[in-house]
């Protein structure tokens, strides 16, 4: 199984919509796809409810929790509730139990992707722990080298202090990006004269179906309007290439 961690401490820089869409692609593709919403806000949750499992979020880090298989359309959410606040607070053994009991399901899945909260609490730095890769959306009005450094900084510290080295960084992925804007377009080329390395090749494009789509539950790809086909367009060529790199 691989596993699949979008992850910026930043809020609001497409991480749930990014995941969700990689879910939904994931399990269109005929992948047997399970996804962890580890943020309280539950938005990949609202989206994702009628896919709820067996297992909360919040069970995955405790000792030798099982998540059924199964699930509707491919596909399994292990939800968020308001008791992962609690899991930050408490003991770090929890940081190596999200592991452990993925790797105890790894047999029934080919795909898990993890949602993570705008912060670097115990439930991020688990997931770091637990990813087989690393996906890093960024809003490119943000940006700043020191940021984007302390991305890469935190991935690399968590894998060091876990004993990790297997883990691939995907990349700083550019998102919400309005192509129009020259600022962002000066954002997006200086990130790649500065980090181009460690930049996805590809970007998400700032749309109105987006919203859209996680409000009606249902991938942009799959609305009417032109301007989300247009979205799903761009949005599966971007999540064809991350499966293509994660294999
Ligand atoms: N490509 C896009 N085009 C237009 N709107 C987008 C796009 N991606 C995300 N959004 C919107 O931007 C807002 C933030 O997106 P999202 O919730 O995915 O970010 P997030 O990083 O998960 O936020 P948080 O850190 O709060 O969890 C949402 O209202 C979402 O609908
Ligand atoms: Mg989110």
């Amino acid at each position: 199984m691989k596993t699949i961690v979008i992850n910026n401490q930043k809020g609001g820089v497409g991480k749930t919509t990014l995941a969700v869409h990689l879910a939904w692609y994931l399990a269109e593709v005929g992948r047997r796809v399970l996804i962890l919403d580890l943020d309280a806000q539950a938005n990949a949750t609202d989206t994702l409810t009628r896919h709820a499992g067996n297992a909360t979020a919040a069970e995955l880090f405790k000792p030798s929790a099982r998540i059924a298989p199964g699930g509707i359309d491919g596909l399994i959410l292990a939800p968020a509730d308001t008791s992962l606040t609690d899991v930050d607070r408490g003991d770090a053994a929890a940081i190596l139990k999200l592991r452990e009991n993925l790797a105890a399901a790894s047999g029934n899945f080919d795909a898990c992707v993890i949602d993570t909260p705008p912060s670097l609490g115990l439930r991020s730095v688990a997931a770091l722990v637990a990813a087989s890769h690393v996906l890093s959306p960024i809003y490119l009005e943000d940006y700043s080298v020191k940021g984007v450094k302390g991305l890469l900084q935190t991935f690399l510290g968590v894998q060091k202090r876990y004993g990790r080295s297997d883990a691939t960084f995907l990349g700083l992925l550019p998102s919400l990006f309005n192509t129009k804007s020259p600022r962002q377009r000066a954002h997006l080329e200086q990130l790649l004269r500065d980090a181009g390395k460690y930049v996805f090749p590809g970007h998400i494009v700032a749309r109105d179906g987006y919203a859209e789509a996680v409000t009606e539950r249902a991938p942009v790809w799959s609305l009417k309007r032109r301007s989300a086909q247009e979205a799903g367009r761009e949005i599966r060529a971007v999540l064809a290439n991350i499966v293509e790199r994660v294999g």
